[in-house]
């Protein structure tokens, strides 16, 4: 593949995500990912979210001392520590509603652990941002949206804790992937291998979504 300018490298990465939402979207009723929620669902939600925390922490943290920009290297610390805090936050308040806070982690759907089996396998960091942090972490807000207003009028502090924290830290990070994709993914090899990338991850999460919304009860 030939090398694109950045802004037409990240708009051919945001496209490709688009279209995975749309059909993400298309299907999310059809296995009942919007169900009105009871304190089971909530709890389980929040271990869904525990692993998601932890893993996005684990998969970036190894490629940190690959960072060639300290400004970069950096904030890629930062994010990893937030996303490691808001998993104490989220097992916190399952520990407070008797929840088990690591049962998804200790005994992860299968295609949950494809998805993040997936991203520790990749070959450089420039691919674990277009498929991480550019690809699915782009949902979370959207997702999150409706996960708040389904679930402040019977656990308003689980509300608070997604609104007020884990959305608001959410936006202090996201400059941080297409900054760096524009820096370091300049040629067409590594553009290409972005764009599968993401790709892939955002059909692996679909999945993944897919399996905890059918294993939840109905
Ligand atoms: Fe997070
Ligand atoms: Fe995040």
């Amino acid at each position: 593949m030939k090398a694109l300018e950045a802004d037409a490298f990240l708009k051919q990465l945001s496209d490709q995500r688009e279209a995975m939402w749309a059909k993400m979207t298309a299907e999310r009723k059809s296995y009942g990912a919007e169900k009105p929620l009871t304190q089971d669902l909530v709890v389980r939600r929040l271990q869904f979210g525990v692993v998601m925390e932890r893993k996005a922490a684990e998969v970036t943290a190894p490629w940190i001392a690959q960072v060639p920009d300290l400004d970069i290297q950096h904030s890629l610390s930062e994010y990893v520590a937030n996303e490691l805090k808001h998993c104490a936050i989220l097992r916190g308040r399952i520990e407070e509603l008797k929840g088990e806070p690591d049962a998804l982690w200790k005994n992860p759907l299968k295609e949950l652990r494809e998805l993040w089996d997936y991203h520790a396998s990749l070959d450089s960091f420039c691919e674990l941002l277009a498929s991480v942090q550019y690809g699915h972490e782009e949902f979370f807000p959207r997702t999150s949206k409706s996960f708040i207003q389904r679930v402040e009028p019977i656990d308003p502090k689980t509300a608070s804790i997604y609104r007020d924290t884990l959305l608001a830290d959410e936006e202090g990070h996201e400059w941080l992937a297409p900054e760096a994709l524009r820096r370091y993914a300049l040629d067409g090899a590594t553009q290409k291998r972005c764009l599968e990338a993401l790709r892939k991850g955002c059909e692996l999460f679909a999945r993944a979504i897919e399996s905890f919304n059918r294993s939840t009860p109905r």
